[in-house]
C-alpha cells in the first residue's frame, strides 16, 4: 500500500486524489489518509504530491512507520475525496516544518 505522512498535515494539497484509479483517498480536516485495503499500489500519486509526502510502505522511512497504521485507522473514519479543492491558504508556510502531527485534526 501507499501511505500519506506527516508532511501532507496542513498542507492538503489534493492532487493525489485526482490521480488514484480507484478512490481510495479519504478526506479529513487537515490531512488525508489512504485506506491499504483499497490501494493497488498503481505508484501514479507518489510523484503528484507537491509536499512530497506520500509513500510506498516499501519505502517509508523508519521515523514515519507509525503512519501506516494511522491511514489503516483513519480512512476508515473519514469519507473518499476524488476531486481536487484548493489548499488551505496557509499551506505554503507549513509545508516542510517538523512535527506537524500534534497539529493533526481527526
Ligand atoms: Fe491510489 Fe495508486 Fe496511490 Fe494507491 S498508489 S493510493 S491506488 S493512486
Ligand atoms: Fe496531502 Fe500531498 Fe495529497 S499534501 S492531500 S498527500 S497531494
Amino acid at each position: 500500500t501507499y501511505v500519506v505522512t506527516e508532511n501532507c498535515i496542513k498542507c492538503k494539497y489534493t492532487d493525489c486524489v485526482e490521480v488514484c484509479p480507484v478512490d481510495c483517498f479519504h478526506e479529513g480536516p487537515n490531512f488525508l489518509a489512504i485506506d491499504p485495503d483499497e490501494c493497488i499500489d498503481c505508484t501514479l500519486c507518489e510523484p503528484e504530491c507537491p509536499a512530497e509526502a506520500i509513500y510506498s510502505e516499501d519505502d517509508l522511512p523508519k521515523e514515519m512507520e507509525h503512519f501506516l497504521e494511522l491511514n489503516a485507522e483513519l480512512s476508515q473514519n473519514w469519507p473518499v475525496i476524488t476531486e481536487a479543492k484548493d489548499p488551505p491558504a496557509d499551506a505554503e508556510e507549513w509545508d516542510g516544518k517538523p512535527d506537524k502531527l500534534q497539529h493533526l485534526e481527526r
